[in-house]
């Protein structure tokens, strides 16, 4: 590849070889096409286009990256006067009479790949990928993605008059997959990998051999099937959960079908800037950047490298045990699973087998790699069988005493370089690190059930934790596909502390009058896959009351109800009955009279007038809670950013992220309505409501969580 740019200070560089120029891109770190660099290639697409020596035009990226698409950042302001885009480059790749290749080595993502697919032919290393993932921004492939791909493929694959091809096409663009080079191929995207030698000098000699001759995708004739659109339309959820961007984006490929090109494209630009200025896109870019700050953590030095994870262990194989195992065996890393009750073992090594049956059955995993992750969790009854391992996880019952005896016979066992980890959700990380002579290398990994499909990782920072163990920690996060998100070592960190508040509110508004199934309703109303009844019933709710007895006492009155449950042995779905009543093998929550009369019992007992409560009044309480406690955690430092909370709601929790989590959801209410809520709530309600002062502080100011001026949107 063109290592060395012609011109180092430029975001394009090039350079002629034997009659053709080759224009590559040089803007790290993944050669975003910002209005700069889409201006700097229009430059040389111009000039090579308008140069009689040049026979044909190589477009190529540097460093590995072909490019990561449009700059993202240029969604968060308005477009420069007069500037040029990404658009317009395209636009003269297509209009340009000479012949273009591209050489694709590593990503070719977004308008990356729109780049490519305007080029005559595309080659690329094996290692790179391509996708159109838009869809994850909220948005849809705004550079003539949604005309091109569907077109390319729909030829590419004409079984069924092309619906084969069209069906792809959808496929990728709305799950916003990535695709690596050989599947590429085998679709039609490219037109060759190339397996040994170097891709851009290959692509020389195809632009050498190919000059003059045409093979522009906007050539291509492409008619949809109206009811495969109309079918597409039907499997994309609704517009106002999350659906936005698809509906637009399958209205776009319609349009390609029914007019000419030039009008399609005209289309996918005026939806795409619809969408730019949505909420939903507005939403998933803050999460975008929110991710890409978490490996960021103050007082740690970019320089320090973490330890490698190359084998790993697990001590529990109770499900939440074995769904770590299968996390560690999902990234590559071969894992012990420790436990001393050959009946737990049993299930442990069931539960896997079967977790991985399940996807070969849904053609997610293929049978060969599914063997090999099951092969990678071993079954061990001792602790000496795991003294070689990086790192251990302990998954075992949320009980002080019960950890702090295996962490001190891990700390016996294992390698003295070994980092002892612990899953608690709640539990203080520096009273098990104090059993152990290695307290430095002892940190929180809480997983979130199920641990194999749930995203968010909280990495918890006991006092002693040092700097290598965390950045270790972070690089594993990473490295196993989780969202790490570093917490302090507060009760229940950053989600499940918020979750505490969350669920006190949802249940004193059921003390007042509100039914579990209307708050349950309007939570799910507000794009939460379940409200928090139905998910402490799923959760347990023995679960949740052995967490309470161990929670520091709160200087308030707590709501008794999920006590009394309890103690009727109503743990929720694992015994049919809780807040709900589930008929047998069904998950679907009914309303159960009994709650009803024990709800209306305790509202009598505390005196309590029962009233009408609006779903208005629900939704505010509840996330207002949540963004109190919030502000909290952000002020006492123990969530480090209002992204990071974002981050756990969104992925640990699901909290729609359309509305961009808490803390971005409460930018756009306004943090002085909310304060000013909070501040009537705590004379009317009691003393549990307390604005947290970084909440006042932005309020007085009418300040907003983001640390930049966000654009208006409608929450
Ligand atoms: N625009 C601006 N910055 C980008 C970017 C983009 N498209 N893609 C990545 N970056 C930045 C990241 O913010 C990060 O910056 P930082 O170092 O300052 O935090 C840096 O590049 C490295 O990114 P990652 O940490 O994510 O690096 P990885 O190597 O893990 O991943 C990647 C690289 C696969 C390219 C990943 O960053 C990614 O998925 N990027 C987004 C791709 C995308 O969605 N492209 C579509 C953009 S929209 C578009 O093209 C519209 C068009 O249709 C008109």
């Amino acid at each position: 590849m063109l290592e060395t740019p012609v011109r180092p200070a430029e975001l394009v560089a090039a350079e002629t070889r034997d009659g053709i120029r080759i224009i590559a891109l040089t803007h790290p770190p993944v050669n975003a096409l910002s209005f700069a660099t889409s201006q700097a290639l229009l430059k040389e697409i111009e000039a090579a286009d308008g140069d009689a020596s040049i026979a044909a035009i190589v477009i190529t990226g540097s460093k590995g990256t072909f490019s990561g698409g449009a700059d993202i950042n240029d969604f968060l302001k308005p477009p420069p006067a007069d500037s040029k885009n990404l658009r317009d480059a395209i636009a003269a790749v297509e209009k340009s009479n000479k012949t273009f290749v591209a050489a694709i080595d590593g990503n070719a993502l977004g308008g990356g790949l729109e780049l490519a697919l305007a080029c005559d032919f595309r080659i690329a290393t094996p290692s790179s990928k391509v996708g159109l993932p838009e869809i994850l921004l909220g948005l849809l492939p705004g550079g003539g993605g949604t005309q091109r791909l569907p077109r390319l493929l729909a030829n590419k694959n004409p079984m069924n008059h092309g619906m084969a091809g069209l069906q792809m096409a959808l496929d990728m663009m709305l799950k916003g997959e990535q695709k690596t080079a050989k599947q590429a191929k085998g679709m039609g995207i490219l037109d060759e990998v190339v397996e040994s030698g170097d891709v851009l000098a290959r692509a020389v000699d195809l632009a050498k051999t190919k000059a003059g001759t045409k093979n522009r995708i906007s050539a291509l004739s492409f008619v949809a099937f109206p009811p495969m659109i109309a079918y597409a339309h039907g499997l994309v959820p609704p517009e106002d959960r999350g659906g936005y961007a698809a509906h637009k984006l399958i209205d776009a490929v319609a349009a390609a079908s029914e007019m000419d090109f030039a009008w399609g494209l005209a289309h996918e630009a005026r939806l795409f800037t619809e969408l730019v200025q949505s909420q939903p896109a507005q939403a998933a870019i803050h999460l975008f950047f929110a991710e890409r700050e978490l490996g960021k953590i103050p007082g740690l030095s970019p320089d320090l490298k973490p330890k490698p994870v190359d084998k790993a262990a697990v001590v529990g194989a109770g499900t939440m045990g074995t769904g770590i195992a299968m996390v560690f065996a999902n990234a590559g890393i071969p894992v012990k699973v420790i436990d001393v009750s050959p009946e737990q073992v049993e299930r442990g090594k069931k539960n896997v087998a079967d977790t991985y049956q399940a996807q070969v059955k849904k053609g997610r995993l293929s049978a060969e790699r599914a063997q090999a992750n099951v092969d990678a969790v071993t079954f061990v009854g001792d602790y000496a069988a795991i003294a070689d391992v990086d790192l251990v996880i302990e998954a075992v019952f949320e009980n002080m005493a019960i950890k702090k005896t295996v962490f001190e016979a891990l700390d016996k066992a294992l390698q003295p370089e070994a980092i002892l980890a612990s899953n608690t959700s709640t539990l203080d990380i520096d009273e098990m690190a104090a059993v152990t002579k290695r307290p430095g290398n002892v940190v929180g990994l809480h997983f979130f059930a199920p641990a194999n499909i749930m995203q968010l990782l909280e990495v918890v920072r006991g006092k002693a934790s040092s700097p290598q163990t965390l950045t270790s920690a972070m690089a594993l996060a990473k490295k196993l596909r989780k969202k790490g998100v570093l917490s302090g070592n507060a009760f229940g960190f950053i989600g499940n502390r918020m979750l505490f508040d969350y669920a006190r509110e949802a249940n004193f508004l059921v003390e007042e009058g509100a039914s579990p199934m209307q708050i349950d309703k309007a939570i799910k109303d507000f794009g939460f896959p379940m409200g928090p009844f139905a998910m402490s019933d799923l959760s347990g709710i023995d679960v949740f009351y052995k967490i309470s007895q161990e929670a520091p006492k709160p200087p308030y009155r707590t709501s008794e109800i999920s006590t009394r449950l309890y103690e009727m042995g109503r743990y929720g779905q694992k015994t049919g009955r809780g807040f709900f009543i589930y008929e047998s093998g069904s998950r679907e929550p009914k309303a159960d009279p009994e709650v009803d009369v024990l709800i209306a019992e305790e509202s009598r007992r505390l005196g309590i007038t029962r009233r009408e409560i609006s779903d208005a009044e629900v939704i505010e309480r509840c996330m207002y809670a949540l963004v109190n406690q919030g502000a909290q955690l952000i002020g006492d430092g123990i969530a480090l950013r209002p992204g990071d909370v974002d981050i756990v709601w969104v992925y640990g929790y699901g909290f729609p992220w359309y509305r961009g989590g808490p803390m971005w959801w409460a930018d756009g209410v306004g943090t002085k309505k909310i304060y000013d809520a909070i501040v009537d709530y705590q004379e009317r309600l009691g003393p549990q409501w307390q604005a947290a002062p970084l909440l006042k502080e932005l309020a007085e100011k009418n300040g907003t969580f983001a640390p930049h001026p966000k654009i208006e949107v409608n929450n």
